[in-house]
């Protein structure tokens, strides 16, 4: 398939989904449109702890659930962690390029355990590996000896304006046959270079006493992706772990404990909001379960942090946070509006490309829309058609135990562009500074399915085509 221009391609999937799905039907409303497409509904049941996807590796004490995330603003460093089940250590990480995989060696600076309720962790270890080369491949070997394991990276490009990168979008995955499709589906598609991973990992909480048992299988699943390419993550309502009945009440306990991220780089002051560049894009992370009434320090880094961006060098902002600013779901319908209220005039101001959420367990695209003239008085209070504003993008679709959100509100009202209730993942395809082509994938029948495509028009570089 040519991907020499976005045009092309966009026409090209769109007939090829028509081909692959005669059947599909649309329906059509004041708004955009919801598909009718309806999936085999089945429990959504979490995969039993002796599923092949949640087996430790072999060997006395070997590193499991390993992964990496960007370790600085820029993407020349790598935080590498892995948990060990029986004593702490190796701390050491080997790592190299192809001639020399085992040139450079770093260590695990933070060995940690927590308890929560009945359960006691593995020992988490972090292992920052930095002044890496950018665009280069780098292997990496965590241990020495029998229980020692390998895996390999690719750094980003260099910052810049042009530098085309492709990400992957996944969000509210757990850990169910559905969430397994998923992250399969993800694989397979070979094209994701990172992952833009909007909140709700392990669903842990759904269990009795918040089993963080399941943590440490979630954490083994997604290890086939993990270890090898960053996640970049926003923490959602499931990672907030606050159980006061069993005497849990440190929120994100858990979460905090085992997913590193490289906040300080961007002068936060929690893991739980930050930024990072790759490539050209700039991504900003922020909480929906924190304060961010004006005067909060969430509010105060956002408010810092937007002024910095600079478009010449990374032309797409792009924003992740759970909790979705437009929804058109009967689930969690409005949650999202004291952020909205707090933050949308500045999501036009600094024209942001892509608000991307999850928490509804379906997938939504809207329109470019803003609401931000209301002042109390004036009856302002509808979504206009707006060239600044994002496109906001639910895909809370990953698969999780708590199933599929079906219940749509009628009718589609008109910032809602596209709306389908089935599981799935996203790509986007950054080519330059004006270009970015996006589609979402549906998980159907085994198989990754077309279900929605569009072209992205850079809000700062682009005309205000749509
Ligand atoms: C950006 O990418 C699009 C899609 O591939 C292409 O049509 C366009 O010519 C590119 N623009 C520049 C300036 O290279
Ligand atoms: C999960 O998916 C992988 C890759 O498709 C497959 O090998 C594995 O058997 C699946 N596990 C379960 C429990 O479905
Ligand atoms: C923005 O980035 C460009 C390209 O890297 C650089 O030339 C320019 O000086 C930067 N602008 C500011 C205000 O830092
Ligand atoms: C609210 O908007 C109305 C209509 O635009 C305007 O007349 C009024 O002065 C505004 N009120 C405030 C407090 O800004
Ligand atoms: C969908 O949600 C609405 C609003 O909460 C509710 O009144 C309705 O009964 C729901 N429909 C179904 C089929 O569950
Ligand atoms: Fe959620």
């Amino acid at each position: 398939m040519s991907s020499s221009s976005c045009m092309d391609s966009l026409s090209l999937l769109v007939v090829s989904a028509f081909l692959l799905f005669p059947t599909a039907l649309f329906q059509l409303s004041n708004g955009g449109v919801t598909s009718s497409f309806i999936r085999k509904s089945e429990p959504s049941v979490d995969m039993p702890f002796d599923a092949d996807v949640f087996q430790p590796p072999p060997g006395y004490n070997a590193p499991q659930q390993v992964r990496i995330m960007q370790g600085d603003h820029e993407g020349k460093a790598v935080i590498v962690s892995w948990v060990t089940p029986s004593e702490p250590g190796p701390r050491i990480v080997f790592y190299g390029m192809a001639e020399e995989k085992r040139r450079y060696k770093a260590h695990a600076s933070s060995v940690t355990t927590y308890r929560f309720f009945d359960y006691s962790s593995g020992f988490i270890h972090h292992c920052l590996l930095k002044n890496l080369e950018h665009d280069t491949e780098y292997f990496y070997q965590i241990g020495i000896g029998e229980s020692s394991r390998q895996f390999s990276f690719k750094t980003p490009p260099a910052v810049g304006p042009d530098v085309p990168y492709t990400f992957g979008i996944i969000g509210d995955l757990g850990q169910t046959y559905d969430s397994n499709e998923t992250l399969s589906h993800y694989l397979a598609n070979q094209r994701g270079q990172a992952v833009l991973f909007v909140g709700d990992l392990s669903y842990a909480d759904d269990h009795p006493n918040h089993d963080n048992r399941r943590w440490d299988t979630f954490g083994r699943m997604i290890e086939r992706s993990i270890a090898y390419q960053p996640w970049i993550t926003t923490a959602g309502n499931h990672e907030i772990d606050f159980a006061p009945e069993i005497g849990e009440v440190a929120p994100f306990k858990p979460y905090k404990r085992r997913y590193r991220v490289p906040y300080k780089a961007s002068q936060s002051t929690s893991p739980l909001w930050y930024s990072v560049k790759r490539a050209s894009a700039y991504i900003i992370a922020l909480s929906s379960y924190s304060a961010y009434g004006k005067y909060t320090p969430q509010y105060q880094w956002l408010q810092n942090e937007l002024p910095k961006v600079n478009r010449t060098e990374t032309p797409w902002l792009i924003v992740l946070v759970h909790s979705p600013l437009y929804n058109s779901y009967n689930y969690h319908y409005m949650e999202g509006e004291t952020m909205r209220v707090q933050f949308e005039s500045w999501f036009v101001e600094y024209k942001v490309d892509l608000v991307l959420s999850g928490h509804v367990h379906a997938y939504e695209r809207s329109e470019r829309v803003s609401n931000i003239a209301y002042n109390i008085t004036n009856n302002d209070a509808t979504p206009i058609p707006d060239p600044s504003a994002p496109v906001y993008i639910t895909i809370g679709d990953g698969g999780n135990i708590e199933g599929l959100a079906t219940n749509f509100t009628e009718p589609q009202p008109s910032y809602s562009a596209y709306r389908e209730a089935s599981f799935g993942h996203a790509i986007l395809d950054i080519k330059n500074r004006t270009h970015a082509y996006y589609a979402w994938y549906r998980n159907h029948d085994g198989n990754a399915v077309l279900g929605d495509s569009v072209c992205f028009y850079n809000r700062y570089w682009g005309s205000n085509e749509r």
